[in-house]
């Protein structure tokens, strides 16, 4: 058997998801006639306190509707340098918006200096340069490790846009593990800001589908461009019941992924050919270097064979670019497979005679 870490995505439905499945009642939802669609609906905009929500099949979609709504075409947006937005969603709000991507750089905590926010925002006064229309934050943050934005993070960066007339939407595909960590409901974590996608197929384990809410005025327009990208689907209440016990049953246990998350950077830790820093790890989500003797972290091209090895010993993890690597808990993993993921990884890096 092996350990999966690659990723939360990984996760496969409940018991009682499949059950709610099965006797879920479904209708046409782009008639809006769905009534687990409409339930989830209801459910994701109470839960997070925004108005209204719509289900879409991906967050990967849910984020490119935001974008496509909040910002007209030739407005810029701007997003983190080391967001998923700007890295692995095929630069959709360029592609199919025509709306420029303004990469600022991320802190190792996932946030942005304001100061820098402030200096990237353009208005109309230039001729030379695209007026900004919208400012994504990403909440947890993935490529920085699963770091979590704070409430009051979040508010300044909303009164910093809305001082200048532009919308705030937050990439949150994780964000109740963000609300775990912080100890504060979703809905106060997000209250400042205009948009919200998060992911109902990640840790908290539906098969597919993610949430997008804001205002009612918003969501109208959400669904038209919903339905321009083809994610009008129609008895997909189906799949809206797996994220019903999702938002009802896997909220909570989120905090055992990030207890077992801690576990496994700590064991990691102890290898001296491992560079990581425990006390950055406060999600499910933990990035580490490999080191040579030297103390120099090993490349994207140096860790491959690691990763091989890593699988062989029944442990898989992935890569994120420049020698990152990344391991995600999430439901499936128990904290029994945490010494047995350090054991595997402990023989690779036996294997790798680092
Ligand atoms: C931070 C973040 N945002 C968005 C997404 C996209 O979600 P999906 O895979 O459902 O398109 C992911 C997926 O891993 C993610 O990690």
């Amino acid at each position: 058997m092996s350990i999966d870490l690659r990723s939360d995505t990984v996760t496969l439905p409940t018991a009682a998801m499949r059950e709610a499945m099965y006797r879920a009642e479904v209708g046409d939802d782009v008639y809006g006639e769905d009534p687990s669609i409409n339930r989830l609906q209801e459910m994701a905009a109470a839960i997070t306190g925004k108005e209204a929500a719509l289900f879409v099949p991906s967050g990967t979609m849910g984020n490119a509707i935001a974008q496509l709504t909040h910002a007209a075409r030739g407005q810029a947006i701007i997003v983190g340098s080391e967001s998923h937005i700007y890295h692995y969603e095929a630069g959709a709000a360029s592609t199919l918006g025509g709306s420029p991507l303004v990469a600022v750089p991320n802190n190792p905590d996932g946030s942005i200096d304001l100061d820098r926010l402030r200096d990237a925002i353009a208005d109309e006064s230039d001729e030379h340069v695209a007026a900004t229309a919208l400012i994504c934050l990403e909440n947890t943050h993935n490529r920085c490790g699963g770091t979590v934005l704070s409430a009051d993070y979040l508010a300044a960066v909303a009164a910093l846009a809305h001082e200048h007339g532009l919308a705030v939407h937050v990439d949150g595909a994780r964000i109740f593990n963000a609300a775990i960590a912080l100890g504060i409901p979703v809905s106060t974590l997000v209250a400042p800001v205009d948009s919200l996608m998060f992911c109902l197929s990640k840790g908290l384990s539906a098969p597919v589908g993610s949430m997008l809410v804001g205002t009612h005025e918003f969501i109208r327009r959400a669904r038209r461009v919903r339905k321009l990208l083809g994610g009008g689907m129609r008895q997909a209440g189906i799949l809206a019941a797996a994220g019903i016990v999702a938002l009802e049953q896997m909220v909570e246990r989120l905090a055992e992924d990030h207890e077992n998350c801690k576990r496994l950077a700590q064991g990691l830790a102890d290898f001296p050919q491992i560079e990581i820093d425990p006390t950055h790890v406060v999600t499910n989500i933990l990035i580490f270097y490999l080191l040579n003797r030297q103390q120099r972290r090993l490349s994207e091209a140096e860790i491959a064979p690691f990763l091989s090895k890593a699988q062989e010993h029944g442990v898989l993890i992935g890569s994120m670019g420049e020698g990152k690597i990344r391991a995600v808990t999430h439901y499936g993993i128990e904290a029994d497979h945490i010494p047995l993921a350090l054991a595997g990884i402990r023989r690779a890096l036996l294997d790798m005679q680092l």
